[in-house]
């Protein structure tokens, strides 16, 4: 909108009790600030005008406590777990897996359970679980993959008492049917209800990064039900991981063999020297295609390539290398495709969390045309790592092979030479790091841990893209932040469970606007925006919130949907929540003049 004027800040000191519990001191610092006073639905409140230099670690404008009457809540005793959500906006069906059930939900009213189906670790399974001095708790059937195969059938996966299973399931007559036996199924599932693992079916060929053994010291990236493949059990591959996130990403319209999967993980690292374990976090690739090779890496993956992910603060010299949680964010372009990962350091301050964005040209660049690293002996039979300056051969490890393409000189790769499945059995690690876009995080927040966040993009009304970030923290709140000019403002924070319990799922149904959050005891429902909540204009211009905007005529905060673009009846502001039109500016009461 044309009415977006000078650069200004407010944020809603909501009910004067922020201001005399001393916490203005903690908002944004290196601003400026005047207070002023304005109308919130009849009753007086307190808005803070803030100079819009630094966002950066921003406290929420708004902070929603827990309001169970305004959330869709799934909740019933005996239910708990809920380690896997599966959101299937064509048939409106929220999936859940939980401890011994799986639960088929209302996509719009999750309170509304559709139907359940039970599966429970035999008898005889919990008890050698429990000779083997696991507890009562460890030795259940945590469902923790739960994979749609079609509209009506599922393949679900369970820790079954430390005892991984996996079998089929189906839904038929709105009833979830439990199908076959269970099979063992090492690999795909871990054995410890609490290790972090990732895994994603596609094509009817499961891909499941997770620990193949029962003292969870054998990592493994494996796909089975089709051609079977996996990693080499070697440290150069594998250190030591914790598995956070797999996605596939197709670089073309139709299903194709050089469609390429994403592994994400943190490992301890074996190219630096140190006193002490080094976590970094990386991201691996694989090829769809892959069939292994035919005598070296026979079953196992030859395009696994893996590298650095850097998410660094440079003014501060933080280091975040530990990765907590992906999100992919995907458009019609695959070339678009960004990479979101939230961060945490590994030493110093806990509490504080960063986002990064990694583009995928920056992935490319590093896998197609980066150098790789090599492992030269040093003295006392130790390993160095070290930049690989000599030829790499053809074709270049990683590059994915079109199994079906005709006259080419490698159909797949069983036929690829010797000396290319060597170097890539030697050389999994590359040389050059996936730097972030703007070589900064996106986000920056003291105080808080982030475990989960969903990404999803909207139209303001000024024309303009925003990328909403949805976060969740170990604390059960929920952030909305908003990128705004490279900084980033915190719109509003919403306690989501009656309890302080960690968001361990978030998942988004970007077609119906909500998206789906679970802890261990209950899931929440949410809408991406509440305009409802904001009573008069200022307040719902000053949120900021991209979703949102003031109508004149309905005197209401409403959603902006597609159909309302350029209406003068609306106000928004989200680049600077410049609120000059709203009715109430020419009230004595509000006052934008520095004191
Ligand atoms: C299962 O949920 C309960 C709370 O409902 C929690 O205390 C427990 O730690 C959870 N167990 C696992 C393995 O996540």
């Amino acid at each position: 909108m044309g009415s977006c004027g000078r650069t200004m800040y407010a944020t809603l000191i909501s009910f004067e009790e922020r201001v005399n519990t001393g916490q203005v001191a903690m908002f944004c610092n290196k601003m400026t600030s005047t207070i002023a006073a304005f109308c919130l639905s009849g009753l007086w409140g307190t808005i803070q005008l803030l100079e819009a230099r630094d966002l950066q670690n921003c406290v929420p404008r708004k902070t929603v406590a827990y309001q169970p009457e305004n959330l869709n809540i799934f909740w019933k005793p005996g239910l708990s777990n809920f380690s896997t959500l599966l959101v299937s906006e064509e048939t409106n069906t929220l999936y859940a897996g939980a401890k011994d059930y799986i639960l088929a939900l209302d996509l719009n009213d999750i309170s509304k359970e559709i139907t359940r189906e039970v599966w429970f670790a035999p008898e005889d399974r919990q008890l050698e679980c429990l000779r083997r001095g696991k507890s009562k708790a460890e030795c259940q059937n945590y469902i923790l993959l739960l994979h749609e195969i079609n509209a009506t059938s599922f393949y679900i996966c369970g820790t079954n008492a430390f005892h991984p299973a996996c079998r089929y399931m189906v839904i038929d007559d709105r009833k979830l049917k439990l199908q076959s036996k269970a099979v063992e199924s090492r690999g795909r599932c871990p054995f410890e209800p609490r290790t972090r693992y990732a895994s994603l079916m596609v094509d009817g060929a499961l891909y499941s990064a997770t620990s193949n053994n029962f003292l969870g010291t054998e990592p493994i990236i494996l796909r089975s039900l089709r051609n079977p493949l996996r990693t080499e059990f070697k440290a150069s591959w594998l250190n030591e991981p914790t598995f956070i996130h797999i996605d596939l990403v197709q670089e073309s319209n139709a299903s194709s063999d050089t469609d390429r999967i994403y592994v994400f993980f943190t490992e301890t690292a074996v190219e630096f020297e140190f006193y002490d374990k080094l976590l970094v976090s990386r991201m691996a690739q694989i090829c769809k295609g892959d069939l292994g090779g035919k005598r070296t890496l026979k079953k196992k993956w030859t395009s696994f390539l893996k590298a650095t992910l850097v998410c660094s603060a440079p003014e501060s010299d933080f280091q975040f290398n530990v990765l907590q949680a992906v999100f992919v964010f995907k458009t019609t372009n695959w070339r678009e495709t960004i990479f979101y990962g939230i961060f945490t350091q590994q030493w110093g301050r806990l509490d504080i969390s960063a986002v990064c964005a990694f583009k995928m040209e920056a992935v490319k660049d590093v896998f197609l045309k980066g150098n790789f690293k090599g492992p030269v002996a040093v003295e006392n039979s130790h390993t160095k790592w070290v930049v690989h300056r000599a030829d790499v051969p053809t074709p270049r490890p990683g590059a994915c092979l079109d199994n079906s393409a005709q006259r080419q000189e490698y159909s797949s790769s069983l036929d690829l030479p010797d000396r290319v499945l060597q170097f890539v059995r030697d050389h999994p690690l590359m040389d050059s790091n996936v730097d972030p876009v703007g070589r900064q995080p996106v986000l920056l927040k003291r105080g808080t841990r982030y475990t989960q966040l969903v990404v999803d993009r909207t139209r303001g009304l000024d024309n303009a893209t925003y990328d909403i970030f949805f976060l969740g923290t170990d604390k059960g709140y929920l952030h909305k932040a908003v990128n705004l000019q490279g900084a980033m403002f915190i719109v509003e924070e919403l306690q989501l469970f009656p309890s302080l319990e960690p968001v361990q799922t978030l998942k988004l149904a970007p077609q119906k606007g909500l998206f789906y959050a679970g802890s261990p005891s209950h899931l929440v429902q949410i809408p991406v925006a509440t305009c409802s909540q904001y009573k008069c204009c200022f307040d719902c211009v000053l949120a900021r919130d991209p979703y949102c905007a003031w109508s004149l005529s309905l005197r209401s905060c409403i959603l902006v949907t597609n159909q309302s673009g350029g209406s003068q009846d609306l106000i928004q502001c989200v680049r600077n929540g410049d609120a000059s039109r709203c009715p109430e500016v020419g009230r004595r009461t509000f006052s934008l003049s520095q004191r």
